[in-house]
């Protein structure tokens, strides 16, 4: 079987810092807070040339203490995307504000002129999503926040390592949120997640992510334990060195996958000027039915794939009632999308197999 993902491979390529990262922090006793969690910060700030950064214990984590960093409350609505993990949702519900839901485009994007519509004199930010790895168009969200006083936060969990316009992201709007989940384009050996934005908004969110406290022992507001384990962020420096290696090692299988898959899959868009970092490679087969048929033959010819996602949060039991705007668009590309294995050690033989097994799937339908 040709696994979806290969996180050993990383660990093969990056064992020596890794294992050197493991053991400074057990011999140092280097295990929560301090210099440690301090130095990750400064590395993701400088890699992404943002102005600050809080580490967090989880991408999910990042969000929720984002949003509350931002003010964002009770009574405020918060515009964002049907087509995402449920952690963007499910952050907005647990600071107490409401989603509004606005559908998304070609590009698997929050389509930017459904937007204007949806705000509201309660609408607080927009929670955009770089959905499979890539963003949307920036100075178009920009121009909206600006004219209506919104914050502009970016869900970035799948695309650590992106930029748009020569600018990477965690650099681009007010608060940008980052998973370093095993699976993300830069991942820990367990849960961890970061913020980037300015210094005074990563200050709040720093207080957030630990119990509410900015000095010892003051407790300002009610928060959580949400900081990063210091073996994670320790392996986290040491795999980033390698992940601009393993992301063109994606791109190069993207760019073989997108000329010889059959043009009866829908291929993935890319967006002018943002830089693809692929954190999964996603294509649309016409309907649902094809769709679950296609993910069994896979696996019944030695491909093992998977969905992003397959029900837009619109139709999830528990975030349906939020379903104010049309979403047809999420929810018909959430019936009919599937993720194909890609990734950098994924060898010229398996991809040709996968190429060959997924282009004579066709027939079996026709
Ligand atoms: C778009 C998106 N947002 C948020 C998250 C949550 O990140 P984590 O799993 O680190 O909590 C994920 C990852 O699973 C994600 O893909």
């Amino acid at each position: 079987m040709i696994p979806f993902t290969d996180l050993y491979s990383q660990y093969k390529d990056a064992k020596k810092d890794i294992d050197t990262a493991i053991k400074y922090c057990i011999e140092g006793n280097h295990f929560i807070t301090g210099p440690v969690t301090q130095h990750f910060e400064q590395t993701i700030a400088d890699y992404t040339g943002a102005k600050a950064c809080a580490s967090t214990g989880s991408g999910s984590t990042a969000l929720l203490c984002a949003l509350l960093g931002a003010g964002i409350g009770p009574g405020d609505e918060v515009i964002t995307t049907p087509l995402s993990y449920v952690s963007t949702s499910e952050a907005i519900l647990q600071c107490g504000s409401t989603p509004v839901y606005v559908d998304i485009n070609w590009t698997y994007m929050i389509d930017e002129e459904n937007i204007s519509s949806a705000i509201t004199k309660k609408t607080k930010a927009i929670l955009f999503v770089d959905l499979y790895g890539q963003t949307p168009r920036i100075e178009k969200l920009k121009r909206i926040a600006k004219e209506k006083n919104l914050i502009l936060i970016e869900d970035a969990a799948q695309s650590f390592g992106s930029s748009y316009k020569g600018k990477r992201v965690g650099s681009l709007v007010d608060l940008t949120c980052f998973s370093f989940n095993p699976l993300k384009n830069l991942g820990a050996m367990g849960d961890a997640g970061a913020v980037t934005g300015s210094k005074a908004l990563i200050d709040k969110v720093k207080m957030y992510r630990d119990h509410g406290r900015r000095q010892p022992g003051v407790y300002e507001t009610m928060g959580y334990n949400a900081r990063i384990d210091n073996i994670q962020a320790k392996i986290l420096e040491a795999k980033l060195p390698y992940i601009h290696e393993w992301i063109e090692g994606k791109r190069e299988i993207v760019e073989r996958y997108n000329k010889e898959l059959i043009d009866w899959f829908i291929k993935p868009v890319e967006i002018k000027g943002s830089y693809h970092t692929y954190y999964v490679y996603v294509v649309q087969i016409p309907n649902r039915k094809h769709r679950d048929n296609f993910i069994k033959y896979m696996a019944d010819n030695g491909v093992q794939c998977n969905t992003h996602y397959n029900r837009a949060l619109t139709k999830q039991p528990a975030y349906k009632k939020f379903a104010k705007h049309s979403c047809s668009i999420a929810e018909t590309f959430a019936e009919r999308v599937v993720s194909l294995p890609c990734y950098h050690s994924l060898t010229k033989k398996q991809q040709k197999h996968i190429i060959e097994v997924a282009n004579k799937f066709k027939d079996t339908v026709s």
